[in-house]
């Protein structure tokens, strides 16, 4: 019989079937403004994405770890010379990092520790015009991303397009499906599609 009980935890895919440990599209850069947050959702979770006035793009878990509220409803303020964003309840007060910066209910004489506060934070790399966020297996964990951020070559700053949708998809179907990754050997070195006047495509 099979031991159920005692099965090593899965590691790099969550139970829903989400690769984890990886990068994700968080959003086109031109779709963060300075000062500006929005909501998000990455593997069924909800997340807050956003960029500081001074340009800095951020993505935290858009739940406040007090009363569980929306921090992208909240607002951008400047917290001992740093960017935070305050949630729009009871006021706490989060750095890019996630730490807790300010709680205005608590007292100056009060001795509790703040950065015993935290809410999940996501690394991001933003290159090419797109910003992405790394979603780590454990999300607990501080360490830095296990694999480098995506890396498409010398594109330009700026797309010249960007086609930008939402599919509910099994990531088997969107890359088979959509992608369709064996196609791409066979198809696009026909004479058809590329001449051989240009040469063949690895
Ligand atoms: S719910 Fe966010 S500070 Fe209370």
């Amino acid at each position: 019989m099979p031991d159920t009980q005692h099965a090593a935890p899965k590691q790099g895919i969550t139970d829903e079937g989400y690769l984890t440990d990886s990068w994700y599209l968080a959003a086109p850069s031109t779709d963060l403004v300075a000062g500006k947050q929005h909501r998000i959702m990455v593997l069924g979770e909800p997340v807050v994405v956003g960029r500081t006035p001074k340009g800095e793009p951020f993505a935290l878990r858009d739940i406040c770890p007090h009363r569980l509220v929306p921090l992208s409803a909240g607002q951008q303020l400047e917290t001992d010379g740093e960017w935070t964003l305050q949630c729009p309840y009871h006021g706490w007060r989060f750095g890019t990092d996630g730490g807790c910066k300010l709680m205005p209910s608590l007292t100056d004489d009060s001795p509790y520790d703040l950065s015993k506060v935290k809410v999940r934070r996501y690394p991001v790399h933003e290159a090419n015009g797109a910003v992405y966020l790394y979603v780590a297996h454990n999300p607990r964990s501080d360490a830095p991303p296990a694999v480098p951020p995506p890396e498409f070559g010398p594109l330009p700053d700026k797309p010249g397009f960007v086609i930008h949708d939402v599919f509910n998809a099994h990531m088997d179907d969107a890359v088979v499906g959509l992608m369709d990754p064996a196609h791409v050997p066979f198809v696009h070195n026909q004479w058809w599609w590329r001449p051989p006047s240009v040469g063949l495509k690895l």
